[in-house]
């Protein structure tokens, strides 16, 4: 089913309820997503991206039922990941000599997926393609957003633009725009987007963002390629965005830790008390990693200005699943946080070294050595645990 957008502008996508789990196992989708793609009905008939492969009998079907699919002048392919080109080759089946408008690098990408021999065009910046009654496209080229081949499309007079995954959320809704849904939830979303997907991209976002207001084109509408579109005051999201790049914190600390016993836990609480008491404007939050979504702790992550870290020494290193989400935060690029380490041992005691490696190889500034405790913290050794949460407070 179609859904307008504006004028001769329909949205042809779906709306996936049921996804659990996106980029294999790699980011969660607790609210499911969409894939969208856009119908444009001018003098030329353009399409806008496709969807993701397990829909693509759905999608060609429900695409021929409002428009004779030879009847499409043109296919814009902003992005060639699958869960935007997946239906392509389905659809080019139906409509083989069709040309496609992408990058250079979507060419490569798109052949390299579905070895089609398509009739592709190459589009660069500040291209156009005439679609009729006075409306032009414009492509700009958003390389790196998250893609070699990442792609960007403006239509004039109508002031569309098609933005792919860029200010886009997992975000599953009946209703399609920004205005109508919770404004909570879609900001959660879209941030948690941002975090885990766009933050090592955040210098090229930047330039990106001011390249784009230079082009000084009016934007009505941001029809994203996930989620909801932005039509009400669309610029709050390019303003979000403009901030989240500029190495975002907010005044929050994040404890992260995995515990084997409960003494690496219990240092977890202590520490927690400790910043509360020294700093009680400080939002704190405090995850056990394996009994945690990784990327809800990753946005966490993203907000926070110092995340300490801990783990009990086993076999002389430390759990996987510390070194796990260290893994990912140092594939995240995070840019100006600090960090502190903790652990309990009864034997060697490599724990906090190990952790302060790896923070600082993921680009985090150590404010101590960590704190490290041998077999179960007493008393008193939990007061000191207390001691260095205020310290990191006022680090
Ligand atoms: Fe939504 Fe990069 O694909």
């Amino acid at each position: 089913m179609k859904k307008h957008i504006k004028s001769n502008v329909h949205w042809v996508g779906k709306v996936d309820w049921e996804l659990r789990k996106f980029h294999g196992d790699e980011y969660s989708t607790h609210n499911g997503s969409s894939y969208n793609s856009y119908l444009i009905q001018e003098e030329k008939n353009v399409l806008i991206d496709t969807v993701w492969a397990p829909f693509a009998a759905e999608f060609v079907d429900n695409l021929a039922s409002e428009i004779e699919l030879d009847k499409i002048d043109y296919i814009v392919i902003n992005h060639g990941e699958v869960d935007h080109s997946g239906a392509l080759p389905a659809l080019m089946e139906r409509i083989p000599d069709t040309p496609i408008y992408c990058s250079a690098n979507a060419v490569k990408s798109l052949k390299g997926q579905y070895h089609g021999d398509w009739n592709f065009n190459v589009v660069k910046t500040g291209d156009k393609l005439d679609i009729g009654n006075g409306k032009e496209l414009v492509f700009v080229e958003m390389a790196m957003l998250h893609w070699p081949d990442s792609m960007a499309t403006y239509m004039t007079k109508d002031n569309i633009l098609f933005s792919n995954d860029a200010f886009g959320q997992h975000y599953a809704s009946e209703e399609l725009f920004n205005d109508l849904v919770d404004k909570s939830e879609l900001f959660k979303e879209a941030m948690k987007y941002y975090a885990n997907i766009l933050t090592p991209f955040s210098r090229v976002l930047t330039k990106k963002l001011d390249e784009i207001i230079a082009l000084g084109l009016p934007i009505d509408i941001i029809a994203t390629s996930h989620g909801v579109v932005w039509r009400d005051n669309p610029m709050q999201i390019i303003e979000k965005y403009s901030q989240w790049a500029d190495n975002y914190k907010e005044n929050q600390i994040t404890i992260i830790y995995d515990t084997m016993w409960g003494g690496t836990k219990r240092l977890a609480e202590r520490i927690a008390e400790g910043i509360g008491l020294a700093d009680p404007d400080v939002v704190v939050k405090v995850y056990n990693i394996p009994k945690s979504d990784e990327n809800d702790i990753i946005t966490e992550v993203f907000k926070s200005k110092t995340i300490v870290m801990g783990s009990p020494t086993v076999n002389n290193s430390i759990l996987h699943s510390v070194a796990g989400l260290a893994h990912i935060m140092k594939q995240m690029k995070f840019k100006d946080k600090k960090a502190a380490s903790f652990g309990c041992h009864g034997w060697s005691g490599e724990s906090t070294k190990v952790i302060n490696t790896l923070l600082e190889d993921a680009g985090f500034k150590l404010i101590a050595e960590g704190f490290k405790n041998h077999w179960n913290a007493d008393g008193a050794r939990q007061l000191e645990a207390v001691e260095f949460g205020k310290m990191i407070a006022g680090a």
